[in-house]
């Protein structure tokens, strides 16, 4: 029997083959899958959208507290999950190299972390969630039945993301993407709140040399194995 609520959480540094995995994972399951990360570009977005300067807490927690976030399934034939501000589909506005900073720099404030949390903590409170992010197994979810980290190395983590961003019609330097990923995760990894770490009862995978049916059927075994 899992030891706890049915929650699966995967966590580790952008471009480790999170998304695709907890997709995956979560129709072998039948379980929901919840993108963190999308709700933490979805605010980057509207505080650039409604010029909020991050270092006004005022304005960020008037802008927190109206926010309206919603997760859909995605639409037929694409990958990434819909998202709804305020009502407003703006999905892919959200995907872009650009507003992944920018969402690194607001997860970064407790007010934003605070909000979320609370959120994400409503949408798993009865479980058969899939969760990712940086820090599902570590706060969001403590109590996960099942936690992973899924890490790989800065090159093909930098790689992987220039397909998926060529994929979508965006020009890819590879070498700045490298750069890129680097400072975000030590951004998201030296932060003191929430930051980007394993849980200490998670169990890491290094996806470098894994293809992702791999990654996806290892978690699914372990995941049966105390169902
Ligand atoms: O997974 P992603 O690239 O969509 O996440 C965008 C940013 O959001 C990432 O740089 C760090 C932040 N994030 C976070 O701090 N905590 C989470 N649980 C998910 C994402």
């Amino acid at each position: 029997m899992c030891k706890g609520l049915r929650i699966v959480t995967i966590d580790g540094p952008s471009g480790g083959g999170k998304s695709t995995v907890s997709r995956a994972l979560a129709a072998r399951l039948h379980f929901t899958y919840l993108d963190t990360g999308a709700m933490y570009r979805a605010v980057a977005y509207q505080c650039r959208e409604k010029g909020v300067e991050l270092a006004n807490s005022e304005q960020l927690a008037a802008l927190l507290q109206t926010i309206q976030i919603e997760l859909l399934p995605p639409a037929a034939g694409e990958d990434d999950v819909r998202v709804l501000i305020d009502g407003k589909e703006v999905g892919a506005l959200l995907r872009t190299q650009e507003m992944g900073l920018l969402a690194s720099q607001v997860s970064a404030l407790p007010l934003v972390r605070k909000t979320l949390t609370r959120l994400q903590q409503k949408i798993g409170e009865s479980g058969r969630i899939v969760a990712e992010g940086r820090d599902t197994g570590t706060v969001v979810f403590p109590q996960a039945a099942w936690k992973f980290f899924l890490d790989a190395s800065p090159e093909i983590r930098a790689h992987r993301r220039a397909e998926q961003l060529r994929g979508k019609g965006e020009e890819v330097d590879e070498q700045q993407l490298l750069a890129q990923i680097v400072k975000r995760d030590k951004d998201d990894r030296e932060r003191t709140i929430a930051p980007l770490k394993a849980a200490p009862d998670a169990l890491t995978i290094d996806s470098t040399g894994l293809p992702v049916e791999e990654v996806v059927r290892l978690m699914h075994e372990k995941i049966l194995a105390s169902f």
